[in-house]
Parts: C-alpha cells; sequence; structure tokens
C-alpha cells in the first residue's frame, strides 16, 4: 500500500510552507503552547465532538475526547477537538430533526475550512450519527466514526425499563387509570440510569449499527455500553487508527460502495430498526453518489429476517443483553449470507474479514436466521392514493390485526387540534377509527416531528383498546409501537392527497398489497384539490426560513437540496 508522505497532506498548507501565512499558523501554535514538534508533518485529526451539558447520551464524550487523542499522539497524529452542534434528541423544540442538516453542514464546513487531514465523529443520539456521517462524506476527507453507546438498562422496582418504549407503556397505563401518579414518578430516576444512547432498539442504536454495517467505525464498536470500559478502549483504538487511514489516504469515496449502503440498510432490517433510519440512511448514501429509495428498502426488508429480540419489537430484551450476547459483530457474522462481504471497512480489511468467527453467546436475544423473530425485516413501503410518493409502516411493531383495515377517518388540522379534542369525551371515534394528522412532514412541522405514533382518545383506552390504524405524515421513535402509517409523501403542508381527506372519509390499508388508499371518488377529490389552499408560513427568517426553503421530502431523504449530490467544492485557498 501506498502511504503519503508529510508534504502531501492536507494540513502542510498551513503549516509547511515558508510563507507568512504559515508564520501565522504556526506561532499561533506555539502561543497554545505547542511545540513544532507536536504538530509539523503530521497527520491532524479533527475529533467533530457533539458534546453538551444538554446531552445525557454524549455525556461522557468530555472524557471520550481524550481517550481519543491519547490515541491519536500514540499513532503520531495531532489532535484537535472540534465542538459541534450536539442535536441532542432530548430537549430540541420543535424536533432535533430540523438540525440534522445544520450539523451535516457544520461537519462538512469544520472539516473543511481548517488544517483538517482526517476526522474522527463522536456522535450517537438519534440525529447525529447521521448528521455527522452526511457531512464527513461530503468533506471527503477519512473519518472514523465512535458511537457513543447504549446506556444501562433501567430499572424501577425490580423491573427492567426501557428507554422511550416504556415510557410510552407506562404512561397509557397511568392515563387508563392502572398505575398511580406517584409510581409514574418514581420511574423518572429509575429509567435512565447511565449516560449512554436509548438502549431500546430505536433510532440511536439502529443508527449506530448501521453506521458500523457501513463499514464506518472499528468492529463491533457500535453496541457497546457507554458506561463499560471497553468503550474508551475503543475510542483509543480509533484514534489510533485514524492516523493510519490518513496516512493510507482512506477516504470515503475509495471505501464506500453500494455494498456498504446495502448492508446498513440489511442490518438496521435484521435489527427491527427505527423507520427513522429511512430517511437517515437515504440521505447518507446520496451524499456519497449511491443508490437508495424506498423500494430498495422494501426489497432488502423483505428478504432479511428480524432476528434481534429487543424492545419494542420484543418485550424483554434491550442493547445491554444484545452486547453480552455477542454484539454488533456477532449479530452481522450470524446474517453474513444477506451481507455484501466484500465492502471496506474503516480498518482496510473487508467487512467479511472483520466479521468472520464472531460468536453468538445467547440465541433468545440474537436469534438464528431459521428462527426469527419476524420472517422480513419489518418494515413495509406503502402506495396509493393516499401516498402517491410512498409512505412507511413498521409492521413488526403492529398489531397483526389491524395490517388490513377499512374505517372512517378521525382527521386533526394538526398537533394543537390532536392535543385540544383527542380526549373530548364527545369526539366521535370508535376503535375502527383511523386516526390522521396534518402538518406533520418536513415543511409542515417543520422537521417532520415524531408525532406518528397518536396517542389513542381516553375513552377508547380506558375501553381497553391499545392500538388503532394511525395515518401522518411524520415521523415516530424508533422507540415506538402501534399500527402507524409514517412519512407519507407528498406531505400535507404542500398539498399531498393527506391534506384532502375529511373527517368520515373511507381509508384502506391494506399491508400484504402495499397499499394505501382514500375511498374518496376522483371528482370529489379533485374539487376539494381545488379548494385548498397551503397554510401562511410560521417562519420567515434564519435557520428555519433556509430549510423551509431546501428540505427535500421524506422518500429522498429530508436532505437539503443544495446540499445534496457529490460534486466537488474547491478546497479554500490560503493566502
Ligand atoms: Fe439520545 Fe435517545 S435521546 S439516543
Ligand atoms: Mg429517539
Amino acid at each position: 500500500m501506498t502511504r503519503k508522505r508529510p508534504e502531501e497532506l492536507r494540513s502542510h498548507r498551513w503549516f509547511g510552507t515558508d510563507d507568512i501565512r504559515a508564520f501565522g499558523h504556526r506561532s499561533r501554535m506555539l502561543q497554545m503552547g505547542l511545540s513544532e514538534s507536536d504538530f509539523r508533518g503530521k497527520p491532524v485529526i479533527g475529533i467533530i465532538n457533539t458534546w453538551s451539558d444538554l446531552s445525557p447520551c454524549h455525556f461522557h464524550f468530555k472524557q471520550r475526547v481524550e481517550e481519543v487523542k491519547r490515541g491519536v499522539w500514540q499513532a503520531g497524529g495531532f489532535p484537535v477537538e472540534l465542538p459541534a452542534h450536539p442535536v441532542t434528541e432530548q430537549y430540541m423544540k420543535p424536533t432535533s430533526m430540523l438540525y440534522r442538516n445544520m450539523l451535516a453542514m457544520e461537519t462538512e464546513e469544520l472539516a473543511r475550512s481548517q488544517p483538517c487531514d482526517g476526522l474522527v465523529l463522536l456522535g450517537g443520539c438519534d440525529k447525529t450519527p447521521p448528521g455527522l456521517t452526511m457531512g464527513a462524506i461530503t468533506a471527503g476527507l477519512p473519518f472514523i466514526f465512535v458511537p457513543a453507546g447504549p446506556m444501562l438498562r433501567g430499572n424501577w422496582r425490580g423491573k427492567t425499563l426501557g428507554s422511550g418504549s416504556d415510557t410510552w407503556k407506562y404512561h397509557a397505563e397511568l392515563r387508563a387509570g392502572r398505575i398511580t401518579e406517584e409510581a409514574w414518578k418514581e420511574m423518572e430516576g429509575g429509567i435512565a440510569r447511565s449516560f449512554g444512547t436509548c438502549m431500546t432498539a430505536g433510532t440511536a442504536a439502529t443508527m449506530m449499527l448501521a453506521v458500523e454495517a457501513m463499514g464506518l467505525t472499528l468492529p463491533g464498536a457500535s453496541a457497546i455500553p457507554a458506561p463499560d470500559a471497553a468503550h474508551p478502549r475503543m475510542a483509543t483504538d480509533s484514534g489510533r487508527r485514524i492516523v493510519d487511514m490518513v496516512w493510507e489516504d482512506l477516504t470515503p469515496a475509495k471505501m464506500l460502495s453500494q455494498g456498504s449502503v446495502d448492508n446498513a440498510v440489511a442490518a438496521a432490517m435484521a435489527f427491527g430498526g427505527s423507520t427513522n433510519a429511512i430517511p437517515h440512511l437515504i440521505a447518507m448514501a446520496r451524499r456519497a453518489g449511491l443508490e437508495l429509495d424506498l423500494e430498495r428498502f422494501h426489497a432488502i426488508s423483505a428478504r432479511v429476517p428480524l432476528i434481534a429480540d429487543l424492545r419494542p419489537n420484543g418485550t424483554t430484551y434491550l442493547m445491554e443483553d444484545f452486547f453480552y450476547a455477542g454484539g454488533s459483530r456477532a449479530f452481522l457474522e450470524r446474517m453474513r449470507e444477506h451481507l455484501d462481504l466484500a465492502a471496506m471497512t474503516v480498518t482496510g480489511r473487508t467487512m467479511g474479514e472483520e466479521i468472520a468467527g464472531a460468536e453468538v453467546y445467547n440465541d433468545a436475544v440474537i436469534r438464528t436466521l431459521d428462527n426469527p423473530l419476524q420472517a422480513n425485516g419489518g418494515l413495509t413501503v406503502l402506495h396509493g392514493s393516499l401516498a402517491p410518493r410512498g409512505a412507511v409502516i413498521k409492521t413488526s411493531a403492529a398489531d397483526p390485526r389491524l395490517l388490513t383495515h377499512t374505517g372512517p377517518a378521525v382527521v386533526f388540522e394538526d398537533y394543537a387540534d390532536l392535543k385540544k379534542r383527542l380526549d373530548d369525551p364527545d369526539l366521535e371515534v370508535t376503535a375502527d377509527s383511523v386516526l390522521v394528522l396534518r402538518q406533520a412532514g418536513p415543511q409542515g412541522g417543520p422537521g417532520m416531528p415524531e408525532w406518528g405514533m397518536l396517542p389513542l382518545p381516553k375513552k377508547l383506552l380506558v375501553q381497553g383498546v391499545s392500538d388503532m390504524v394511525r395515518i401522518s405524515d411524520a415521523r415516530m421513535s424508533g422507540t415506538s409501537y402501534g399500527t402507524c402509517v409514517l412519512h407519507i409523501a407528498p406531505e400535507s403542508h404542500i398539498g399531498g392527497p393527506l391534506a384532502l381527506v375529511r373527517s368520515g372519509d373511507l381509508i384502506s390499508l391494506d399491508v400484504p398489497n402495499r397499499k394505501l388508499d382514500l375511498l374518496v371518488d376522483a371528482a370529489e377529490l379533485a374539487r376539494r384539490q381545488a379548494e385548498w389552499v397551503q397554510r401562511p408560513r410560521r417562519y420567515t427568517r434564519g435557520w428555519t426560513s433556509l430549510y423551509l426553503d431546501q428540505v427535500t421530502q421524506a422518500d429522498e431523504g429530508c436532505d437539503m437540496a443544495f446540499l445534496e449530490g457529490t460534486a466537488p467544492s474547491p478546497e479554500p485557498d490560503i493566502y
């Protein structure tokens, strides 16, 4: 393998020349107490850190960044920490999704505008694996992803609690009067017991695994619990490895292939992963100039069995159990016949080489391919008069009885309308109704909030109703469950057919035939379309306004049109 010479490093243009600019660049390094031997002629490794005091999922990154640096120094590189937007799922309103593309843009520009030769990406909470990798793929420098890893299992009075899933479950129990306020309050202190990401098979676990399956982490990295001592060792190893990746010039363009993308989708499907993986992986693939659309997703989901028995698909296990059962390497080894084994990884070896021989220690958690939790990946892409450009449903989280269902719509104009009327005793709704939510798409939300698991009306909950058909242009949390049709495209805000539904209209969901239809005749729909007026725009300045101008629809990955594509951006001139 040919290795770069120090004069070929990108950072050489900043530090290695003998002009007035380099004088300034070097003198400012000395100002920070560094010696020329610390940085000159060495790969400069930008460590993009999404730590913040408002990101419990990334709370350990303040320490992990030091461990990454340790590895970089040891391997002869020069580490620099570059703080980036934390895009924290827990605190950002209206939704963190509104900021995924901002993180992508920030990552790209942090790398491009500064003397970086390679990157280490510290992320994990839902939007950060896609945001960081989208930006790093576009920046084009060698990079390695260090996943935050899941938190420990939750515990309440000796019962295991899972992030999100058990919040939804016990909140419904509370509303139905089956647990006390006091018990509910107690759970606050037990459901999140350590730093790290949600430990159900939610978006964070799905996306960290998908990034690993894409070859972008060290093998086995994505399932290590955040507080486990193996986690800082993995961080240090990642720091050591990136330095060699720079010398080897292992750029994303050389590494990523159609096989890498398909592997990410296959892993997410065998994992029973979050529906959020769909727009994220589509956006990531497009940044690499590779193919991924809803049909390809559906086709992979249809051929890959769901073998991870984790909540919310299963009833018992969490990510900690998954790690003890062998973790992500063993999981990928078990599904190897569904992977492109020739796809490259950050180690410079292939996926096939990296997973060979990894053992599963508990078949109840990571099942065998011939004894899956479900025969397919659990995601079905739907089309029909209500979703001309597609919609998705996570069948593994739905009530099988409802997968073929026709019922009258109960329409909510937006989330505020839903909150106002849902529990009204006079609301005309039965268990056969189809709950419809509008104004929850990429532009309508804005940012396509996770409102897709519409809560059930209280009067039905107390009757013991536990699931209903719900449809929207929203996303839903990977920890959610229920018969929820999501990501309807085009969205209601821009006049998609979802905008035309009226309460009482019949809606037909036919998952076996992949259909979602509004049973209203075409002439009537045309009449409604002619009368339809778009809601005025609430945001007229700033980031959100730019976002609204540029965001693409769910089937296209919700990237921003001006950030898409692989056209190279020029290297900055250094004067
Ligand atoms: Fe950060 Fe779930 S809130 S991973
Ligand atoms: Mg989530």
